[in-house]
């Protein structure tokens, strides 16, 4: 998406080879006027997938997917991120690590919002080991709905997460796809 890739090369900043700072315009502050665009560009990708929900994980996730929510006229689920396990029927759970963050949590996502017929559209703005995605992914297929697609605005190549999600035959779409950060230097894939 060119519009995202300009804003990128402008105002992101690469701060080592490993992470990107977008905070001015994707998740600290929010250019909301991008986030329609990015909203608009992945639910005309997706649009003739017959998506029933669209879900992210909190937090940087919500913007873009609530944009796409809307473009695509159809609720916005965000799956929760918990410190403790929840011992009871009404939801479902796996554990998720963030080696970017070095954390772990229990992605939790109610049985009151899935249901076996959702067609699901996952957003995230980070696409890095894919552990969050695929956790998300896990939680949906559990819920025996499915996953029609994954939506991604930063992707980074150079981690593992693109080649994880491909193998596991899902469907993503990322709008800025990093080559690399070497010294200072953000590159792009295409
Ligand atoms: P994964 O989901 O692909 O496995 O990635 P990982 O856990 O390693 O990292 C995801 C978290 O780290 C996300 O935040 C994501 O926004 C953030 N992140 C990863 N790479 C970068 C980067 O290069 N730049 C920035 N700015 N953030 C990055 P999160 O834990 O979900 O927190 P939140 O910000 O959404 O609340």
């Amino acid at each position: 998406m060119y519009l995202l890739k300009n804003r990128i090369l402008t105002d992101g900043k690469a701060i080592n080879s490993e992470i990107l700072k977008v905070d001015s315009f994707i998740n600290h502050q929010i250019d909301s006027n991008l986030m329609k665009e990015i909203g608009k560009e992945f639910a005309s990708h997706f649009r003739d997938k017959n998506i029933s929900r669209v879900m992210t994980i909190e937090s940087s996730g919500i913007a873009p997917a609530l944009m796409t929510s809307l473009e695509l006229n159809v609720p916005l689920v965000v799956l929760k991120k918990q410190t403790s396990k929840i011992l009871n029927d009404d939801f479902y759970q796996t554990n998720v690590i963030s080696f970017t963050k070095n954390t772990t949590y229990n992605l939790t996502l109610s049985k009151k919002y899935i249901k076996p017929d959702d067609h699901v559209l996952i957003i995230d703005d980070f696409l890095a080991n894919g552990e969050a995605a695929s956790g998300a992914a896990k939680l949906i297929e559990e819920a025996g709905a499915k996953v029609i697609g994954i939506g991604i605005v930063i992707e980074k190549s150079f981690q593992p997460g693109r080649e994880k999600l491909d193998n596991l035959g899902f469907d993503v779409y990322s709008l800025a796809r990093i080559k690399s950060l070497s010294e200072g230097k953000i590159e792009f894939l295409d």
